[in-house]
């Protein structure tokens, strides 16, 4: 009898415990393919790279580039860093699922001519002491592999990009040494005119006095040395900030795809920093790569409107249609520019944009596009730029020597 009443718990316990795994797996697997069929799913399997993020410069405007008493866990609520441009710190960044992020060296185009190439240096400098700060949550990454590395090991790839082709102060050799530091990406001009490219204020309608300042009318040969110099080195040639006539030379000469770290599509807000249908027919033909920017100004140029994610997803969807899925990234200028739209407040915000994207039904964006637009599309051109380089390598060619009268 006892004997009987056992063996018949046992059964009972048996299929209970039977049961309850079945219930288990089929709520995993519930659970896994909701994962995966929603936009934030995709975020756990491929990263999430991000072309452009200005921290640097707010460590340099609000704390003098000291690290010491910096904490960049949680700045929330911390009184410093209570400042109109300050989206990002480390615990936003985790839940945005950020998987790798170019850092910014940007100097002003103030120091054009004078101290741009030691003011630059200086925020490479805070960049790396910031990466080695952290080096749980942060790491330096200086090839496309490395994203990929950096992502399996749950650490947050750390790119270096300088912004502003007055950070070379016309010198091949500042733009070889600044590659040998890691800098992956030169936009080949900020605000202001180089010697050798014009900038996107020369676009503007009128044009003002500073804008025609050192005119070129797009890149001088010296400036289409400098493409083939970074061709050459293996650095991205960055078309964000630079004329319409500066992308269409650049597009012209460069061997490797380009990018644009931070613009959005002119076609859908008109201002000199967004980029234009024929360029993005070019960037689609050269392979290259358009980061759509968030900032509001450049989002909604409705001034009576505020911006919301929705604008945000206008102008991918408008670059995917003109250039193709394979031709956008995002790129979100968060510490670069003071205001956001609505659903993307701070870094903590891109799962909500991958969510929204999912949902849509025109275009439909499957899981591999949703995947491309997060970070495949920027590895890829990675890829073929250092390509291009190995190729160059072997066909042995040497460094320009071009040099301007300075
Ligand atoms: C950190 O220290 C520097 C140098 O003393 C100072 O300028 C800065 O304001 C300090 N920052 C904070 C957040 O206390
Ligand atoms: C942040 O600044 C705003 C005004 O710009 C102020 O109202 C608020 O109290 C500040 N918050 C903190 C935590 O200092
Ligand atoms: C590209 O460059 C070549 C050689 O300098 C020039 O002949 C051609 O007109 C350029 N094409 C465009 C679209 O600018
Ligand atoms: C835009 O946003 C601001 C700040 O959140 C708010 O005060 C204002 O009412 C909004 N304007 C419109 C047109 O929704």
């Amino acid at each position: 009898m006892g004997k009987c009443i056992s063996r018949n718990l046992v059964l009972v316990g048996g299929v209970i415990l039977g049961v309850l795994v079945i219930i288990a797996i089929v709520l995993a697997a519930t659970l896994g393919g909701e994962e995966s069929a929603i936009g934030a799913g995709i975020l756990k399997e491929v990263p999430l790279v991000d072309g452009h993020n200005d921290l640097p410069y707010n460590l340099k405007t609000l704390n003098h580039n000291f690290l010491k008493n910096f904490s960049f866990e949680d700045l929330k609520g911390d009184p410093v860093w209570n400042c109109s441009s300050c989206f990002t710190d480390l615990r936003r960044l985790k839940e945005g699922r950020v998987g790798a992020q170019f850092w910014v060296a940007y100097v002003s185009c103030k120091s054009q001519y004078k101290d741009a190439v030691a003011q630059t240096l200086e925020q490479i400098d805070v960049i790396k002491r910031l990466i080695k700060k952290y080096p749980d949550h942060l790491k330096l990454v200086t090839t496309a592999d490395g994203i990929l590395e950096a992502f399996q090991n749950k650490k947050i790839a750390s790119l270096i990009g300088a912004e502003g082709g007055h950070s070379i102060d016309s010198r091949l050799a500042v733009l070889r040494q600044m590659y040998d530091l890691g800098v992956r990406y030169l936009t080949l001009t900020h605000s202001c005119n180089t010697p050798w490219a014009d900038g996107s204020p020369v676009d503007d309608v009128p044009i003002s006095p500073d804008a025609e300042k050192d005119r070129h009318g797009g890149l001088t040969e010296f400036g289409k040395t400098v493409v083939l110099e970074m061709n050459r080195l293996g650095m991205l040639v960055d078309l964000s900030h630079v004329s319409h006539q500066t992308m269409i030379d650049a597009l012209n000469v460069s061997k490797a795809p380009v990018i644009f770290s931070h613009s959005s599509a002119y076609t859908l807000c008109n201002h000199h920093r967004n980029v234009r249908d024929d360029v993005l027919a070019t960037v689609a033909r050269n392979g290259g790569i358009v980061m759509v920017n968030f900032y509001s100004g450049f989002i909604q140029c409705n001034a009576s409107k505020n911006a919301t994610v929705d604008d945000v997803i206008a102008h991918i969807n408008h670059i995917r249609k003109t250039a193709g899925v394979n031709h956008v990234g995002i790129g979100s200028d968060y510490d670069g520019v003071d205001r956001m739209p609505e659903g993307l407040e701070d870094v903590s915000k891109y799962p909500h944009l991958f969510e929204r994207l999912a949902q849509i039904d025109e275009p439909k964006w499957s899981t591999k596009d949703l995947k491309k637009l997060a970070g495949l599309n920027l590895i890829r051109v990675f890829k073929e730029v250092e390509k291009v380089r190995n190729k160059l390598a072997k066909i042995k060619q040497e460094p320009y020597e071009d040099q301007l009268p300075l």
